[in-house]
């Protein structure tokens, strides 16, 4: 039987290429040899969203995003968290066996806390025992993930390991599987690439939008004019180049030492490479994105294929925990 996959991530729209490498490019070639459950955490979202009044569309922006990418809905699951409740009532049952203090000293939610403090919330709180409810609600083994992930991913194994101790033999320990690119910089050069900073390009961008948010990245800041030699190993640009265009890196490196080749000139062929990588992904996203109902479609049957899943294992919780008679 083959191992499962599971992840999820957080609807937030139209992917960017940060997402692509970090993550979603992973998804897809996971499915060769796992069983692959990919989910948008929407409940998750709830925990620090001000509005939802986008969340629908995100969902959906979201779903064009990995499909059009390759995650096939013939290999793997694909669903929204609310649509399968079990793992809230798991959530709850976790929540039993998880004591307050390994929650409290989670690093992300200390960072949380700290930025929104207005918004402490119960469920901010409680959000790596919703991340271990739906992973282990699918008895998952692998589970793909940022590093930014792993102290999660640790509580998970925790949690898991307790709830064995405690009412016998239920669920594989899961194992974190980092992606090869784990962080992947924005355009500032500064940090993580993401919506929230405007530092992102969309994998749906046309071309044109494309090369304009490749010529607002900061490259190596000691190269003032044209002419001064270039330092990839501290550009941001160049380690893109490694990613979009792989077999033109070490040309690029070459160049860009050199002074044979400046910035303009090399964010150029940056946004050559990404616009020529992206080609058929952008196609097969407008293709997909005139027909909506088949992406509802595609939802409705990984939720129904992903409950299927979740009600025996729900089952054999609440036998477990003594929760049904004559068990
Ligand atoms: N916490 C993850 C993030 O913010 C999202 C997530 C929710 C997740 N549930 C998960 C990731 C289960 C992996 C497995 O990115």
């Amino acid at each position: 039987m083959k191992q499962r996959v599971f992840s999820g991530a957080r609807p937030t729209g139209r992917q960017h290429i940060g997402n692509y490498i970090g993550a979603i490019e992973n998804y897809v070639k996971l499915q060769e040899k796992f069983d692959c459950i990919y989910c948008i955490v929407d409940i998750h979202a709830l925990t620090t969203i001000e509005s939802t009044s986008e969340l629908q569309q995100n969902i959906f922006e979201m779903t064009l995003d990995w499909l059009a990418a390759g995650i096939d809905p013939k290999k793997s699951i694909v669903f929204v968290q609310s649509h399968v409740p079990e793992v809230t009532e798991l959530f709850t049952y976790l929540g039993m066996v998880t004591p307050l203090g390994w929650l409290l000293r989670v690093p992300t939610f200390k960072e949380k806390a700290r930025m929104q403090p207005e918004n402490i919330n119960y469920g901010l709180v409680g959000y790596p025992v919703l991340m271990a409810a739906d992973i282990v609600l699918y008895k998952s083994n692998v589970v793909p993930v940022g590093e930014d992930q792993l102290p999660h991913l640790e509580m998970t194994r925790e949690i898991v390991r307790r709830f064995n101790f405690l009412f016998g033999d239920t669920f594989p320990e899961p194992q974190a599987k980092l992606t090869n690119y784990p962080l992947v910089l924005g355009l500032d050069g500064a940090q993580k690439m993401g919506k929230s900073y405007g530092n992102h390009i969309e994998l749906a961008a046309t071309p044109e939008e494309t090369l304009a948010g490749v010529k607002t990245a900061v490259t190596d800041p000691a190269r003032q004019r044209r002419y001064d030699k270039g330092h990839p190993e501290i550009c941001n640009v160049f380690s893109l180049h490694k990613f979009f265009n792989i077999d033109r890196t070490q040309e690029i490196e070459v160049q860009c030492r050199s002074a044979e080749i400046g910035c303009v000139d090399c964010k150029k062929l940056l946004a050559d490479g990404i616009n020529h990588a992206l080609k058929d992904f952008r196609a097969r996203r407008s293709a997909l994105a005139k027909d909506p109902d088949h992406i509802y479609d595609v939802l409705a049957d990984g939720a129904q294929r992903a409950q299927k899943i979740a009600s025996e294992t729900l089952h054999e919780v609440k036998t477990k925990m003594g929760l049904v008679r004559n068990a």
